[in-house]
């Protein structure tokens, strides 16, 4: 297959393009390389790998990479609420305004199928004891969710049939990646017992499903190889056990990091609090994960505790 990533260089998109590679597929990469291209180095003298430096908005540098066979999956983004609190015109221009532009150019160009990357923080807030499905109503609490939701409407309610489109809505993503991000729940909790040996956990009971790198990126490439099944469609990426309140993470958090100090905060401004269903992308794509939060908690562990990872606080590592 013929595949262009958008956002290649990221903590998602870096491990695609790998996976994308080792499966024999050939990817061309667009990404603009906010946080650096280290992330690439790996594959960027694969012969089946091309690097295409360059914002989205300006399809003119990478239009002659779209044809008929080429199946995109668009990554590149302003991503997570304090990204898009401190850059607002560029997450609305990015998320919103270059990714339109995205979309009627595989529209034009008859692309083969249009990968979406979005969201399950599009759910806000879901009531106690309730899992949000595909079906559910959406409460976009920042800019962020904002600009995902409207992305779906318009493929959902402008596009329609123009394009194969697929709507893959993420749960939060964890684990390592060539572009490491330790903004994220798992990893920052992580990296704080270890490097701080305390904790401090605003909205201890906060709900929120979670997945590794590698379990996101097989969910983009099983819409790839299933263009058919995933036409039109939207579906949650995760699995249903994998919903963890922050304290589930902190106990996960203390079976790989032996003594840190924890301290609970009953009230915080990130108001997100969501258990989501998984059921539809396992009957419909068969999908299911191979990693669990724990995995994730022992990977990021060693990668600091060994010294693989030996500037965790790289200013390259975090999106806000
Ligand atoms: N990480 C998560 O927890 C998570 C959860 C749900 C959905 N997602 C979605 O997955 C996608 C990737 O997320 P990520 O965590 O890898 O983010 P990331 O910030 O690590 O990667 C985004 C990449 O896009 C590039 N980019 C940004 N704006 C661009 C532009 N205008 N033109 C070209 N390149 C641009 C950046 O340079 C970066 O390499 C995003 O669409 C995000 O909304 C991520």
């Amino acid at each position: 297959m013929k595949i262009l990533v958008t956002g290649a260089a990221g903590y998602i998109g870096s491990v695609l393009c790998g996976m994308l590679l080792e499966e024999g597929h050939t990817v061309v990469g667009v990404d603009k390389l906010m946080y650096g291209g280290k992330s690439l180095l790996g594959i960027i003298n694969h012969p089946r790998f091309s690097l295409v430096n360059s914002d989205i908005y300006d399809t003119e540098n990478y239009v002659q990479y779209i044809d008929s066979e080429t199946n995109i999956v668009n990554l590149a983004a302003i991503v997570g609420e304090p990204a898009s609190k401190k850059l607002p015109e560029e997450t609305t221009r990015t998320n919103v305004d270059a990714t339109k532009k995205l979309i009627k150019l595989a529209i034009e160009k008859k692309a083969a199928k249009f990968v979406f990357v979005s969201t399950c923080s599009n759910y806000g807030l879901v009531p106690e004891g309730e899992m949000a499905t595909e079906e559910s109503e959406l409460h976009p609490l920042s800019l962020y969710a904002e600009t995902k939701v409207q992305i779906e409407l318009y493929l959902k309610d402008v596009v329609k049939e123009a394009l194969n489109w697929t709507v893959l809505r993420f749960s939060t993503v964890y684990g390592l990646s060539p572009r490491p991000r330790f903004d994220l729940t798992v990893n920052d909790f992580t990296l704080h017992a270890i490097t701080d040996g305390k904790l401090v956990i605003f909205l201890p009971k906060t709900n929120r499903p979670y997945i590794h790198t590698i379990d996101a990126a097989r969910a983009v490439k099983l819409c790839l190889e299933k263009p058919e099944e995933s036409k039109h469609q939207v579906f949650n990426v995760g699995d249903n056990t994998q919903n963890y309140r922050k304290i589930d993470i902190v106990e996960a958090v203390k079976n790989a990091v032996p003594d840190f100090d924890v301290e609970y905060v009953e009230k915080g401004h990130d108001l997100r609090d969501y258990a989501v269903n998984f059921d539809k992308i396992s009957s419909i794509l068969g999908y299911e994960i191979t990693k669990k939060v724990p995995d994730g908690v022992n990977e990021v562990a060693f990668a600091i505790n060994s010294g693989m990872i030996k500037d965790p606080n790289n200013p390259e590592y975090y999106n806000a």
